[in-house]
């Protein structure tokens, strides 16, 4: 079983993801994580971005995903960067670093990797349109920039990030507009998946929905 949930930042994507995993008992992998790697190393090398440039450094590098004490950890060359890749620096540059095509291409034969042997929910921009077109259920998760803005401010002030919620606001539009423009495997809803706008719902009342769904099928 693949359950592919897409929408852009903020929309809870991920938190509901981790939990409908565990609920029921499959892989929960978060694809951007995979982007955020890749952009983080491609920083701390000092890589041109260029699709030629990058195609030679991804030749040189391996990401891989664990799940620890019940949450995704992401390791570079067997180093584990999950909070170096939730930087500013990494979150401002990973939408113009994942229009690669090298990038893509080498992601998507990761995730096609994953799923061979596992039933998984994984969260990304593309998973239900590209990643896995035959995906058993399909969720599109949006809700309006003010509340994912506020979301991301609160879940960065509680790990002890002071940002403003303006900026956040900026840096998710900025990100949004790249995520969706792109010309490959853009952030866009498939035609068959089930849209939820999680503007005014909880957590609980998301994942009920998606979880009757996928429980009814
Ligand atoms: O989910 P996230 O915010 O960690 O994703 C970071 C970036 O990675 C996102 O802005 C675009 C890119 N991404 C993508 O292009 N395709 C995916 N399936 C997942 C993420």
């Amino acid at each position: 079983m693949i359950i592919a949930i897409d929408g852009p930042a903020g929309s809870g994507k991920s938190t509901i993801a981790k939990e409908l995993a565990k609920k029921l008992g499959i892989l929960y992998v978060d694809s951007g994580a995979m982007f955020r790697a890749i952009t983080y190393s491609l920083i701390h090398n000092s890589i041109e971005l260029s699709n030629a440039a990058v195609l030679e450094h991804l030749r040189t590098i391996s990401v891989t995903l664990e799940i620890q004490n019940g949450s995704q950890e992401t390791f570079l060359n067997g180093k584990n960067v999950s909070v170096e890749i939730r930087t500013k620096e990494v979150t401002s540059l990973v939408s113009l670093v994942s229009t690669l095509p090298s990038v893509r291409e080498w992601i998507l034969v990761q995730q096609r990797i994953v799923a061979e042997n596992n039933d998984l929910i994984m969260d990304g921009r593309d998973i239900g349109t590209v990643v896995f077109p035959n995906a058993t259920y399909k969720f599109f998760l949006t809700a309006s920039l003010e509340e994912r803005a506020k979301r991301r401010t609160l879940e960065m002030n509680q790990k002890g990030v002071d940002v403003e919620k303006v900026t956040i606001q900026q840096e998710i539009e900025k990100r949004d507009a790249l995520d969706s423009s792109r010309s490959l495997a853009p952030l866009q809803k498939a035609t068959d998946a089930i849209e939820i706008d999680t503007t005014l719902l909880t957590i609980e009342e998301v994942s009920s929905i998606i979880f009757t769904t996928v429980n009814k099928g």
